[in-house]
């Protein structure tokens, strides 16, 4: 076993490409994490994941410590095993989730209390209970136990929140226990405030951890100020760690996340929208419940490798989503994942060869083009 670092391979502009070293083997950035909340990437075989190259998959403290409880994913060998996921598995920190599922909610300076969305039991997370959680999943990656205010807030609301996770990103640090090959991530924080930001950056890279997230973007305050916090933000980070960006995004945000230097994303929306017959391409999004696509014998993208491409036209995928059939779902699925890894990796071949920029902006007109 050897030890987690982030390993530089090539840069353009404030770009980069690299490999991460992890315990349950590399994982070469920029890279897509598809969200497996409850253990499983819905719709999805672990297998089915693998095929697309997806690389390391997310999990979620939250969901797994209400169902099925995060002694009991320990003692059935770890999240690895009870979801046929060999490779890399980071996991949040369960705190956002709270904020975003939990019904009542108790936020004091120790931690959060709050009720299950499943069944409105009493729980409670702070950050030496969420590091326990993560290291009972076998969590390769361990997210800080952060908060993160639902935006627009005012500026003494976003700088108390930040300071408190600030003093829970160091109370997780002491939880954490090190392993060869696993790490921790820290999360800044601070809303679109600059000097909050900045301030986030220090104490974090005071306490000192293996990688830093970008937190609480993409939470309602659009494109412009995301891209406008990262340019601030990210330059502060350490340039030899892991850089991840939070819950982001569309094809777009992932490409400006890259250009910005951020080297890992998760989004739900590439599952999310393939339960609901979105279909991501390199021309753009398609719905394909949509009526002009009940006679179209094409396939959603030429040239894809998924099984959606490969063996089956829009026709039977726009059927199958107005029959409700189960398939539907997993086709789409495939698809999108297999688009958002084909992206990442093509921006990555980029980077290497020093054409980002020409391959952005290629990128975007073939997305705004529309379906050819
Ligand atoms: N997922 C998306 N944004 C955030 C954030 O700010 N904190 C955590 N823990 N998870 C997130
Ligand atoms: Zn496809």
């Amino acid at each position: 076993m050897s030890a987690f670092f982030w390993q530089r391979e090539a840069a353009d502009g404030a770009a980069r490409a690299g490999t991460l070293h992890t315990a349950h083997g590399p994982v070469q950035t920029p890279t897509f994490m598809p969200v497996g909340t409850a253990g499983t990437v819905k719709a999805m075989t672990a297998d089915a994941v693998r095929s697309t190259g997806a690389g390391i998959v997310l999990g979620n403290t939250y969901h797994l410590m209400l169902r099925p409880g995060a002694e009991r994913v320990r003692a059935l060998g770890g999240l690895h095993r009870f979801m046929d996921w060999p490779g890399p598995i980071l996991t949040d920190s369960g705190g956002f989730q709270v904020m975003s599922l939990g019904a009542l909610r108790k936020l004091d300076q120790d931690g959060v209390t709050f009720a299950s969305h499943i069944d409105g039991s009493k729980h409670r997370l702070t950050p030496e209970r969420s590091t326990e959680i993560q290291h009972a999943l076998d969590a390769t990656i361990t997210m800080c136990f952060d908060e993160c205010p639902a935006l627009p807030a005012s500026v003494e609301t976003i700088a108390a929140s930040m300071r408190l996770s600030m003093r829970w990103a160091a109370r997780s640090r002491e939880a954490f226990v090190p392993r060869e090959g696993y790490a921790q991530f820290g999360i800044v924080q601070g809303g679109v405030e600059q000097e909050l930001r900045a301030e986030s950056v220090r104490a974090l890279t005071g306490i000192g951890f293996e990688g830093y997230a970008v937190g609480g973007l993409a939470v309602g305050e659009g494109q412009a100020l995301m891209f406008s916090t990262l340019d601030t933000t990210v330059p502060l980070l350490p340039g030899d760690k892991p850089r991840y960006l939070m819950g982001v995004g569309t094809p777009d945000d992932l490409l400006g996340g890259v250009q910005r230097g951020i080297d890992m994303f998760d989004c739900v929306m590439p599952t999310r929208a393939g339960r609901t017959a979105r279909a991501y391409t390199a021309f753009g999004t398609l719905n394909l419940r949509n009526a002009r696509h009940a006679g179209d014998t094409r396939p959603i993208q030429d040239g894809c490798p998924c099984p959606a491409c490969t063996r089956h036209t829009r026709a039977y995928l726009h059927h199958l989503f107005r029959a409700d059939e189960i398939l539907g779902p997993m086709l789409l699925t495939w698809h999108n994942l297999t688009y958002y890894q084909s992206l990442m990796r093509g921006i990555r071949t980029a980077i290497t060869e020093s054409r980002l920029e020409a391959h952005a902006a290629e990128l975007r007109a073939a997305w705004a083009g529309g379906d050819p």
